[in-house]
């Protein structure tokens, strides 16, 4: 009996065994939920994760997560195959093309800094949206989403998405609020540390890594620490949190000096 045992979850955005979302299906899984899984179907074609699925017997549907038509028919065959309202969902979703094209912030492409808010953030308030229509939710579920403390402190390089992650983060926290309200739907943030994985990429991503790590002091949390925050989120013990961003980072968010970041410091 795990903690999610009995539960019916889908899970948006696992892509490859590196996703985030990949780790966050598995721990699922272990945790006793059965699952559906959604991508886009360019993704499903190009990445890994039908071949995944399919060894793991998870069901697979194709959805763009920005168009409302997808979403509506996704909840309503994720429903019948689960056989009933979806407990919990994970909205792992980012994409920028200002970012992958390498283009400066300063610089940015609109027509490309408008489709990474649609994918990165609007797509959270037309996934709830479109639940709270189609009450698709069960009474008490609970949605993550995935941000990062790149909307909150300037990280170089991480580009347009960092405002897409701050109206993700109020997106989450206005809709808890209604969905709470409604139907006791929890909407929660996770906040990682940074994690190799296809959508995060950018110069000196290595150097980065080193210094959150030495400046987190339980060292950097990976994407199996993160999953296991979603699992908690998702089980009945996070039954009173709601509107929080949570973040699994190692405490690299409340930090400004440690010994390790000093050693480094002192080699420059
Ligand atoms: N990797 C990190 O360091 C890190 C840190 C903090 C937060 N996050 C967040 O975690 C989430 C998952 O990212 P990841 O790092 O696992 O990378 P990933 O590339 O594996 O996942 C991003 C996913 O978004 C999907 N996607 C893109 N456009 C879509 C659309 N229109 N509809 C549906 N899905 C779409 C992609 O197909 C992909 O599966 C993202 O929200 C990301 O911003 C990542």
């Amino acid at each position: 009996m795990g903690v999610l045992s009995g539960k019916k979850g889908l899970i948006f955005g696992a892509l490859d065994e590196r996703s985030i979302a990949w780790h966050v299906a598995k721990r699922c899984q272990e945790e006793g939920a059965q699952l559906v899984l959604t991508n886009t179907s360019q993704a499903i074609q190009l990445g890994s994760i039908g071949s995944l699925a399919a060894t793991h017997q998870l069901p697979l549907i194709a959805c763009d997560a920005t168009n409302l038509e997808d979403l509506k028919t996704l909840l309503l065959q994720a429903q019948e195959i689960l056989g009933g309202k979806i407990d919990f969902i994970l909205h792992a979703v980012a994409q920028s093309m200002n970012l992958r094209r390498h283009k400066n912030y300063e610089d940015a492409n609109y027509t490309y800094f408008q489709q990474t808010i649609d994918i990165s953030a609007l797509s959270l308030h037309k996934l709830l949206h479109t639940a709270m229509e189609t009450d698709a939710i069960a009474e008490g579920g609970s949605v993550v989403a995935l941000s990062y403390i790149a909307c909150e402190r300037f990280v170089q390089g991480y580009n347009d998405i960092a405002d897409a992650k701050a109206l993700l983060e109020s997106i989450a926290r206005q809709m808890g609020a209604i969905y709470g309200q409604k139907k006791h739907v929890r909407v929660n943030i996770v906040s990682p540390s940074a994690i190799p994985t296809k959508a995060i990429t950018w110069d000196e991503m290595e150097r980065y890594y080193h210094y959150t790590d030495s400046l987190s002091p339980l060292g950097n949390a990976d994407a199996d620490d993160c999953a296991g925050t979603c699992v908690a989120l998702f089980s009945d013990l996070m039954q009173r949190v709601t509107m929080q961003t949570i973040y699994c980072d190692g405490g690299f968010s409340r930090t400004i000096l440690t010994p390790p970041f000093m050693n480094d410091y002192r080699k420059i």
